[in-house]
């Protein structure tokens, strides 16, 4: 291997484990978040008032189980990653009222999405520079 080659190599593990300690930053983030989603899914659903909520409500029970795998999901990686999978959560969200609950899981799954496909374009930066540097 010649000397360039050694420092492309360099470059490219360098520029890769900056991004991954990018990545585990971003998905301590969404952790925190999964964190803060279980417990509101846990309250609301036990606290919805009115027929019209009664459906509802038994959707938020499953959605509580679903946020836990994500979050067991999410604490995987970043321990693949070579990260400390965070202890903390985003601090929760409530109101008595059965719509303004409703409105608060609706934003907090809107941030979720917009920070996922943040993380999907800082891992697309993870892989190309590593393809880069088996060529
Ligand atoms: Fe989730």
């Amino acid at each position: 291997m010649s000397n360039s080659s050694n420092s492309a190599a360099a470059d490219a593990e360098g520029a890769s484990s900056s991004s991954k300690v990018e990545i585990v930053r971003g998905l301590n983030e969404d952790l925190a978040r999964e964190y803060k989603a279980i417990i509101q899914y846990v309250v609301f659903s036990s606290t919805l008032k009115g027929a019209e909520y009664g459906d509802i409500a038994e959707q938020l029970k499953k959605h509580a189980s679903q946020e836990l795998a994500h979050a067991l999901e999410v604490a995987r990686q970043i321990d693949y990653l070579g990260g400390d999978p965070t202890v903390k959560g985003k601090e929760a969200e409530y109101s008595q009222e059965s719509r303004k609950m409703l409105e608060i899981d609706l934003r907090a799954e809107q941030e979720t999405i917009k920070s996922y496909r943040e993380r999907i374009r800082q891992a697309e930066h993870i892989i190309s520079p590593l393809a880069l540097g088996i060529q």
